[in-house]
């Protein structure tokens, strides 16, 4: 009876054993009977040392660890169901997830993965705000990175409720439907805005760091209201 809190293979100790192959596996009494406890209409198949949990084999939050045993692979083709069950789509469509590289080779069709591509490089390896929305993310099995323009940093989605929840982060950016080119008036920091070469920064006279970004050149902006941008080139601390 003491085997039934257990809800993971891994958990087998001595007078247990795991039933698998029905979509939910379970732990019972190693001198009970799979079909009785546990009946799915499947023949079920009885694992009594962790060694032999299939868990044990592909089990990783990155990429980096997944590929590192040799024997699995990061994919978002594929996708867990049940204990034992995996669907397969055409396209990467789901999360990332590590899975032994054998599926490979039942597979009806292509499927993309790492290896044998490399590992998608990590959020916050990525500098610039395109090459961020355009990733197709990978850490924590996100799908895409986000951008954050008061920080103007590449970061995981994992990462949005710890660094951002006092709203430091700012505007946020994300999908790759999100376009990195906004309206000017959206930096709100000089070093920001003069980073884009369409953008000018006009100081408030005398106040450092107080001031609005507005589209236009050198010789001021396109409506002319404004004349002589100032900090095309530098910004004051
Ligand atoms: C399981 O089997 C052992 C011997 O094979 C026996 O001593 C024990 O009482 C059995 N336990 C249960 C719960 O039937
Ligand atoms: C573990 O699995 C291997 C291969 O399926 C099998 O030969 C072996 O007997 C299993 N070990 C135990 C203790 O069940
Ligand atoms: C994202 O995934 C798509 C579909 O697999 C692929 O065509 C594209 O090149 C990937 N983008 C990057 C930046 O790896
Ligand atoms: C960004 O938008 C501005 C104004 O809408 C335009 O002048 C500029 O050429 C655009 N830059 C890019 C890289 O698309
Ligand atoms: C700025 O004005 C100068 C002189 O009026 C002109 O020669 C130059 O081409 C202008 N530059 C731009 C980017 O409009």
């Amino acid at each position: 009876m003491w085997c039934l809190g257990f809800t993971g293979c891994l958990a087998i100790l001595q007078r247990c054993k795991w039933c698998t192959n029905c979509p939910e596996g379970a732990c019972i009494s190693s001198n009970s009977s799979c079909t009785k406890e546990n009946d799915c209409r499947i023949n079920q198949r009885e694992i009594f040392v962790a060694g032999n949990c299939s868990e044990i084999s592909c089990e990783a939050s990155d990429c980096a660890k997944c590929t590192a045993s040799g024997k699995c692979m990061w994919t978002r083709q594929f996708k867990r169901t049940g204990e034992t069950r995996r669907i397969l789509s055409v396209s990467p469509a789901y999360d990332w997830t590590c899975f032994s590289h054998s599926l490979r080779n039942v597979s009806p069709m292509p499927v993309e993965s790492c290896p044998p591509e490399p590992c998608p490089r990590p959020c916050h390896t990525l500098t610039s705000c395109a090459e961020c929305l355009s990733s197709n993310g990978s850490d924590g099995g996100w799908q895409q990175c986000v951008w954050s323009l008061a920080l103007q940093q590449c970061m995981s989605p994992s990462f949005l409720p710890l660094r951002c929840a006092a709203g430091m982060c700012g505007r946020l950016l994300k999908g790759q439907r999100a376009s990195c080119n906004l309206s000017c008036a959206s930096y709100q920091q000089c070093s920001h805005c003069i980073r884009h070469s369409h953008c000018g920064w006009c100081a408030t006279h005398g106040h450092n760091g107080i001031g609005r970004c507005i589209q236009g050149g050198l010789n001021g902006t396109q409506d002319g209201t404004y004349t002589g941008l100032q900090g095309q080139s530098h910004c004051n601390p």
